[in-house]
């Protein structure tokens, strides 16, 4: 093909792209406000294994949430349902990131736990498929990715706001290999989607009281779309007279993360997609590892939860999917119940997770058969919190600390 016949075959992929995206944007101008939980007769949550170690741990996971929502799942108020099928095997046979028939079961849920699940890669045995994570991000448009990060002795309390369906996501899939000398890909901001972002973030900001928002982007470089973020967080701000707010850019702020003073006067962080990707797997990693993170993708009619690492799939296949340790799901769990209003059983979970996971540690989770299984592990748990002190234990561990 001449150059010029390359160039016009990619005008017409990116005219398609840019279709799609405006398609997009009308959809979140029609959307509604944000589902109203306590208004539900039934709420639904959906329970997806995923890959690798993902059965093993989310199995433990749902056990917990049967545990602390018993009288209501007896009452008809909750219902918990198995999604099956969302493996690796699966979506490659579809040849789908989401195979049609599970998207339609996760859509009749209002909120997921789903577990890890294999992204592909090129080069793996598997077509080069769409992530699962990504894909139900951008089906269920859950475009608020909140990613805690909390060690009190060392005064760090952060709460990541990363949206979760732009920017170099959006189109991750959707590159143009112009032929084989040329490719590109694209990043996308819309205003509508980094409007609800922000929004959101300073919105948390206020009603937590923590009245601070740092806005992350890269725009001395990336002008149009960072810029446009950092303008819309300019505008937004006005209105949040109460809330104090900064802008860094991505490398410096990552740079500060790990400056043990500055560090210490972030609270709410609110960046583009892979900023807070990259962002966020380094703030658990000071929490002790991306294993002990959870994290909310939220969108206005649907929730999904989810733990931070992946798959594994060595541990299964050496045997020890037993000896995976479930605490960041069930982490993710306890969002899911502060999310739909279980404040006070999320607050206990937590709790008791501490006890178990960081305090008293009565149990060892080494991965392999020198420690404990899943199972063993969400009894402890289970024990935890059973016992009528279980707030006056968590107090006098966490003042010792
Ligand atoms: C995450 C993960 C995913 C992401 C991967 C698995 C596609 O790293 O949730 O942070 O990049 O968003
Ligand atoms: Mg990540």
């Amino acid at each position: 093909m001449k150059q010029g016949e390359y160039i016009e075959k990619a005008k017409e992929h990116f005219g398609r792209l840019l279709e799609q995206q405006f398609a997009r944007i009308e959809k979140m101008k029609a959307e509604k406000d944000f589902i109203d939980y306590s208004s539900l007769d039934r709420i639904i949550i959906g329970v997806v294994g995923g890959d690798g170690i993902g059965p093993y741990i989310t199995k433990e996971a749902q056990k917990i949430l049967e545990f602390l929502l018993a009288e209501d799942i007896k009452k008809g108020k909750i219902e918990i349902r198995e999604i099956d099928g969302l493996t690796i095997e699966n979506r490659a046979r579809c040849n789908q990131a989401i195979p049609e028939d599970i998207l339609e079961e996760l859509k009749k849920c209002h909120v997921i736990l789903k577990g890890p699940t294999t992204t592909p890669r090129a080069g793996d045995p598997w077509p080069n498929i769409e992530s699962a994570n990504v894909a139900m991000r951008k089906e269920l448009d859950l475009f608020a990715n909140v990613r805690p990060v909390q060690i009190p002795e060392e005064g760090i309390d952060w709460v990541f706001y990363r949206e979760n369906t732009e920017g170099a996501y959006a189109l991750g899939s959707d590159g143009i290999m112009v032929n084989e000398d040329l490719s590109v890909d694209f990043t996308v901001a819309t205003y509508e989607g980094s409007y609800r972002i922000i929004k959101a973030a300073f919105e948390y900001a206020k009603k937590s009281g923590k009245n601070r928002v740092t806005v992350v982007t890269k725009a001395n470089v990336v002008k149009t779309t960072d810029g446009m973020f950092l303008d819309i967080a300019r505008e937004i701000a006005k209105d949040y007279p109460e809330v104090e707010w900064d802008d860094w850019y991505i490398d410096i702020m990552t740079a500060k993360l790990i400056d043990k003073k500055r560090r210490q006067q972030f609270r709410v962080i609110v960046l583009p997609n892979l900023y807070g990707d990259i962002l966020t797997d380094e703030a658990a990693e000071f929490q002790g590892g991306v294993g002990t993170a959870g994290s909310a993708n939220i969108g206005k009619r649907y929730a999904m939860f989810e733990a931070i690492h992946g798959s594994a799939p060595r541990m299964v296949e050496e045997g020890r999917g037993i000896y995976a340790d479930p605490s960041s799901i069930i982490r993710a769990a306890g969002m899911l119940l502060e999310h739909i209003g279980y404040t006070d059983e999320a607050s206990r979970l937590r709790m008791a997770l501490d006890i178990c996971g960081i305090y008293e540690k009565k149990l060892l989770m080494t991965g392999r058969d020198t420690g404990a299984t899943g199972a063993e592990y969400a009894e402890y748990l289970m024990e935890t919190l059973r016992e009528a002190s279980l707030k006056e234990r968590w107090q006098a561990f966490s003042s010792k600390k």
